[in-house]
């Protein structure tokens, strides 16, 4: 075993090698750092390593004495993050040098031997990729919760009616649950974006080594395999510089957070006082430390700010990328603080979502009057017209007209009498009065992806297949 001394890696708080005449200096150690915040792909660090080392075994590069050695090194090295009792040095730069030194610290040369055919170019490539694809699984999991949760609020609410809304003035009406149901689709494909992201992201880099391949004789099918990576990257110089998995990782991110944004916005409406459709659950929401009487939507307000920030991660990621030339480039260094936040902003939002989701107070009344406000079953006259002979364009005049006379009066269509009606065109009956309600409105869409009550309940029951609700 080989005492700390004759550790290089361990006495980089001299100077990196024999090259250098003297030791960098504290600010730009600090500068150049990355173990603070890398130190999170500890496992995958680990992980990849072990994989490594057992590829190396089998093809006889490394002795089973030191893979054994290694083995329990890592072993206790994961003891030791776990228990917290593990001393991170910034003079070891990152997570990859400090768990290096440490397993050379316990074991001694075979340590020393890990490292053989592989550079750390394509160590935090791999280690990188393999995290964010565990994470990438966690998030499927919580966007099919969410959708889940939206699911079941649909379900309760297929009957529900609310103004449905273009350019924010009252449009048709719509079930709430329908409403609802168009958030799940969104989601669902932003599930199904992530999921392919992951393909892409869970290939292998290992074996690149710093940028042109290796001289040992490497079976990297073979680390893919125990890494339960889908493929190999097939050219070095683009398996050690390309970031642009996480690229594609954090614009799917970012579009989760545009969808979350556009509900937060309208549940923030929806609880305004003007509005008065849902309330949230006290737990979701703050009070005013001088208005006594308020409560403020604050859960969705965050999250709807935070969706600036994970696109500005995005942002900052392709940035990052764009002026590099072949192959690794520290700049790379900078992929992990961005990605880190996007997964963890993601993670809470998601989680507080279903939750909140879940908890909803939806009002019924409010959202039924609402409805009844703005001559939302104008166009079920003009299709009724339609349906008695006349052109559709020649219809809508008509019903514009009628609309003229019932906001002049102050009444609603359906308060219009039937003489009245006959009017603007002797062809309508009273019949027409089902069709103006906001029910009869409702159930005559009735087709696929329409918002009847029918077709809600219907894609309630595709979407708990699919999720397995
Ligand atoms: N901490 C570095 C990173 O995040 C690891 C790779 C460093 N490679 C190098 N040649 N300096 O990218």
């Amino acid at each position: 075993m080989s005492s700390a001394s004759d550790n290089q890696l361990a006495n980089k708080a001299q100077a990196w090698s024999a090259l250098f005449s003297e030791p960098m200096s504290d600010l730009v150690k600090r500068y150049t750092a990355s173990v603070f915040f890398d130190k999170r792909l500890w496992k995958a660090d680990i992980q990849g390593s072990l994989a490594h080392a057992e590829m190396l075994n089998a093809q006889g590069i490394l002795g089973a004495e030191d893979l054994a050695a290694i083995q329990r090194g890592m072993a206790q090295i994961k003891g030791e993050i776990e228990a917290g009792s593990f001393e991170w040095k910034l003079d070891l730069e990152d997570v990859h040098l400090n768990i290096e030194a440490r397993l050379t610290e316990l074991v001694g040369i075979a340590g020393k031997r890990l490292h053989t055919g592989r550079s750390r170019n394509d160590q935090v490539a791999t280690d990188v990729r393999l995290w964010l694809r565990d994470e990438i699984d966690e998030l499927t999991q919580l966007l099919s919760a969410l959708q889940l949760a939206l699911v079941e609020v649909a379900e309760k609410n297929a009957e529900v009616i609310l103004p449905g809304f273009t350019h924010l003035q009252v449009a048709q009406p719509v079930a709430f649950g329908h409403h609802l149901l168009a958030y799940v689709e969104m989601f669902a494909r932003d599930a199904e974006r992530l999921g392919d992201a992951r393909r892409r992201v869970n290939r292998l880099p290992l074996g690149a080594a710093a940028l042109a391949g290796t001289s040992y004789p490497l079976d990297r099918e073979r680390v893919a395999k125990t890494l339960g990576m889908e493929g190999v990257c097939q050219n070095s110089l683009d398996a050690v510089s390309d970031r642009d998995f996480a690229i594609e990782f954090s614009a799917a991110a970012a579009l989760v957070m545009v969808h979350i944004s556009r509900l937060s916005e309208e549940l923030i409406l929806w609880m305004s006082q003007s509005f008065g459709f849902i309330d949230l659950a006290d737990r979701f929401c703050t009070g005013s430390s001088i208005m006594p009487q308020k409560k403020n939507p604050d859960v969705p307000e965050l999250a709807r700010g935070k969706t600036g920030r994970v696109v500005g991660h995005l942002m900052g990621l392709i940035t990052l990328m764009k002026g590099q030339p072949l192959a690794y480039n520290k700049d790379n260094q900078e992929d992990k603080e961005p990605l880190f936040d996007t997964v963890d902003t993601l993670k809470d939002t998601l989680r507080i979502f279903a939750e909140m989701m879940g908890g909803l107070t939806v009002k019924p009344e409010a959202m039924e009057r609402a409805a009844l406000k703005g001559y939302a079953t104008a166009t079920d006259l003009a299709d009724y017209l339609v349906k008695k002979g006349l052109a559709f364009r020649d219809a809508h005049e008509i019903v514009a007209h009628a609309v003229k006379t019932a906001i002049q009066q102050g009444v609603d269509l359906s308060q219009l009498p039937l003489a009245e009606l006959q009017k603007f065109d002797a062809r309508i009956d009273a019949d027409v009065f089902e069709l103006l309600s906001l029910r009869g409105s409702l159930n005559a869409r009735n087709i696929l992806g329409g918002t009847a009550p029918a077709q809600v309940r219907a894609q309630v029951a595709r979407h708990k297949a699919r999720l397995g609700g």
